[in-house]
């Protein structure tokens, strides 16, 4: 469904809101925009509040109507409130909403370990909340697997802002980093995206490679075809840990079931990562992570001696994993992967042909739109109806991640609505 916009953005409901937010959350959490921007003399708006979503749109307590080009920061990719997704999370709601980590576990946990391990090719599964708990699993893996310790990873790379991930990201390492310095780790290393392998430092002293095979928050880049596989090679030949974080780019966001099968389908050399991390889409709206991995990598843990060394509270939760049950059962039977590929591909071309669109990366439904002033743009779009966010270093790009089941009447509208949010005169900013 189009935008309907009927207030001012944000509209006098949102706004009260956002004041007793601002009250009682910590205020490093949600940005203040218009207090910040007025502090540096520029414009900007705070953000809506959202009360509802269904499908592509989100409606916020003004009764705005919006499109949702981020699904919800990639995690709404079969639609906002599937049907299905939320019959599946009521029906366990109704039975076992919870059960207990790692003492007793339930069936829908055992039945989406085994799915998960069919769709990708791995044996194993650590369960998590958040991508950051995935990524933090996967390296502890690589550490237990190795005996080494240190992670090799990319500028530009995101990997959540847990402890552990947060040491290892590429991505504004300067402002996620430094006022956290005293808790992180020294043991990662980062080079340039697409380095080739020659050219990274030798391998053989790294526990694992943590790479994001198309980077998300980075800017919706790709690396150079080939590059994972060479990467991929040069890791088995030094004995270290191939990590994929396809928590973004997962769960058929790119027009296959994770972005690093382009590859393999291109290349007949490629195989599948010791460890990925998957996270975001996977359960619909419903927070749950997974990190995969092979057996030979994976069995390093060893036989849990009763009280598990690595484990949370809601670790495997049956709502969670009945929610990702049906998730992945609506990719399936609605197509979506072949339609991200598809539309993607479509959408792509139409951004490209917008004036003042310098190029559009990307793969399928994960699309960086590259144009100057996007703070701007980002919030004149806002204003008409519509939600995306920047991306990369400096937040040269549009991330477009929408629902895979965009209508072609919304990305067309949007691709109307980015020309004339270019071409409009700047306010401040
Ligand atoms: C590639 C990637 N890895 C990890 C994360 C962290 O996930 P979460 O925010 O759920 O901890 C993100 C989040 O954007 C991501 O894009």
């Amino acid at each position: 469904m189009l935008p309907n916009i009927r207030t001012e953005i944000p509209g006098p409901v949102s706004r009260g809101w956002v004041d007793r937010l601002a009250l009682r959350e910590c205020p490093g959490i949600t940005a203040r925009r218009a207090r910040r921007a007025a502090a540096i003399g520029a414009s900007d708006t705070d953000p809506v509040v959202w009360a509802e979503a269904e499908g592509e749109n989100v409606w916020d307590v003004d009764g705005n109507c919006f499109v949702d080009l981020c699904a919800g920061f990639g995690v709404a990719s079969v639609g906002h409130r599937h049907p299905r997704v939320v019959a599946a999370g009521q029906a366990q709601l109704g039975l076992l909403p919870h059960a207990m980590g790692d003492a007793f576990p339930d069936p829908r946990r055992i039945e989406l370990m085994e799915r998960l391990c069919a769709l990708t090719g791995q044996d194993r599964v650590i369960f998590g909340s958040s991508g950051s708990d995935a990524v933090e699993a996967a390296l502890k893996t690589a550490v237990l697997a190795t005996g080494r310790r240190r992670i090799l990873t990319f500028d530009g790379g995101y990997h959540g802002l847990a402890s552990a991930p947060l040491a290892a990201i590429g991505y504004h390492v300067e402002a996620f980093q430094s006022p956290f310095r005293a808790l992180l780790g020294d043991f990662a290393d980062r080079a340039p995206y697409g380095t080739p392998p020659s050219a990274l430092p030798d391998l053989s002293t790294y526990a694992a490679v943590l790479v994001e095979p198309i980077q998300g928050r980075g800017g919706m880049r790709s690396p150079p075809a080939g590059w994972l596989t060479a990467l991929h090679q040069a890791a088995r030949r030094a004995g270290c840990v191939i990590i994929h974080d396809e928590i973004y780019s997962g769960c058929g966001r790119t027009g296959k079931f994770l972005a690093a099968e382009h590859e393999a389908a291109a290349s007949e050399t490629a195989d599948k990562p010791d460890l990925l991390c998957i996270g975001k889409a996977l359960a619909g709206g419903f927070p749950i992570s997974a990190c995969l991995g092979s057996a030979q990598v994976m069995d390093a843990w060893g036989a849990s001696r009763g009280e598990a060394i690595h484990t949370q509270t809601f670790l495997g939760n049956p709502t969670g994993c009945a929610m990702a049950l049906a998730a992945l059962d609506v990719i399936q039977d609605e197509g979506l992967i072949e339609r991200a590929q598809r539309n993607g591909e479509r959408f792509a071309t139409r951004l490209r042909s917008v004036p003042g669109v310098h190029a559009v990366s990307g793969r399928g439904m994960m699309l960086g739109v590259h144009m100057n002033d996007t703070l701007g743009v980002t919030r004149r779009l806002l204003a008409a109806g519509w939600i995306v966010l920047p991306c990369g270093e400096s937040a040269e790009a549009l991330g477009l991640t929408p629902p895979l089941i965009l209508s072609d009447a919304a990305a067309d509208g949007f691709v109307a609505a980015l020309s004339d949010a270019i071409s409009a005169p700047t306010t401040g900013c």
